[in-house]
């Protein structure tokens, strides 16, 4: 038994000297090799067995390996720097020094989508956190903002509400090292209907707010977008004075129009009148007399200044 706890122990503290790094894509990793001073031999390998970096001898050259992430990074000390991290950069990485080893792993995670999010109510969206670790040993959760935790890498906002607003945390951890990726949710009220927001946002009377909400109350209020008044935006009421406008002119026009007609109607009767007898005077002699008569007659309401010259 305790040959068993001894040799738990023993394995323990090697495998120790293994780390685990997680790193985001895009971004910088450094993976540090676990033995800070080296006499002659350094060497990074990647499984199963490319060389990215290699330095022989204690005043050697480094010398690039032929795996790919060999231009993306560089030695520092002992520390193998990876830059612009990919998806695919995820693995065991061994790095030898002077015939000691140490074996790391990689685990790289991307989180598709904006960082900061704004989302309208009812709307849907998804929040993933992919995780490429070797043998899929790490675990990966979503904390809701409210603290809730979900074990998924993935999470459907099929319709996204007002409690969906604030920090989503995707968390990443194998063994002692763990990441923690923040992702912003703010909510966007949906737009309000058009008349609304000037009986809605009425700030500093409550009292006034109810009595305009429910009749109107014939007061006004001044809005940051509109003046209502009679539960009607400012520019309703200037098109129905406007129309009411051209409306009165029309009819003003249509009166001084009618009016000069008659003038005119009863200025050309009035000639013809007077012109008649004369006509008649002068071409047709026999009826002259009788037929002005008659037009006297007729005319003798209407037309007054006519009489005296009739009666002489
Ligand atoms: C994520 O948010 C938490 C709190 O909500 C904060 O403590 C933490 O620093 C943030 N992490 C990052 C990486 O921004």
């Amino acid at each position: 038994m305790k040959t068993i706890v001894l040799f738990g122990l023993v394995l323990g503290a090697l495998c120790a000297a293994g780390k685990v790094f997680i790193a985001e894509v895009g971004l910088k990793v450094t993976l540090e090799c676990g033995f800070d001073r080296r006499q002659n031999v350094l060497e990074w390998k990647r499984s199963p067995s490319t060389t990215i970096w290699k330095i022989l001898g204690k005043n050697g050259y480094p010398s690039k390996g032929k795996d790919p992430i060999a231009p993306r990074s560089a030695l520092s000390n002992t520390h193998l720097v990876i830059k612009n991290v990919k998806e695919t950069d995820f693995g065991t990485f061994t790095c030898f020094v002077d015939g000691k080893s140490n074996e790391h792993t990689l685990i790289v995670v991307t989180v598709p989508g904006d960082q900061n999010r704004v989302l309208q109510v009812g709307a849907s969206d998804i929040l993933e956190c992919k995780v490429n670790s070797p043998g899929n040993r790490a675990t990966v959760q979503w904390v809701k903002p409210g603290g809730l935790v979900l074990n998924s890498n993935k999470v459907n906002l099929n319709t996204v509400a007002t409690s969906d607003k604030g920090i989503w945390q995707c968390k990443v951890s194998q063994e002692e090292a763990t990441f923690t990726k923040n992702i912003t949710i703010q909510i966007k009220e949906p737009d309000p209907e058009p008349t609304t927001p000037g009986l809605k946002k009425n700030p500093k009377s409550p009292k006034s707010e109810n009595g305009n909400s429910t009749s109107g109350g014939g007061v006004g209020i001044w809005d940051e977008d509109s003046f209502v008044l009679l539960g009607l935006v400012w520019w309703v009421w200037v098109a129905i004075g406007a129309g009411g406008l051209i409306v009165i002119i029309l009819i003003v026009v249509i009166v001084v129009i009618y009016k000069r007609n008659r003038r005119k109607r009863r200025e050309f009767l009035r000639m013809k009148l007077s012109q008649k007898p004369k006509k008649y005077c002068q071409c047709v002699r026999q009826t002259a007399a009788a037929k002005p008569q008659q037009g006297r007659r007729r005319e003798k309401p209407s037309a007054l200044p006519l009489q005296p010259l009739l009666q002489e």
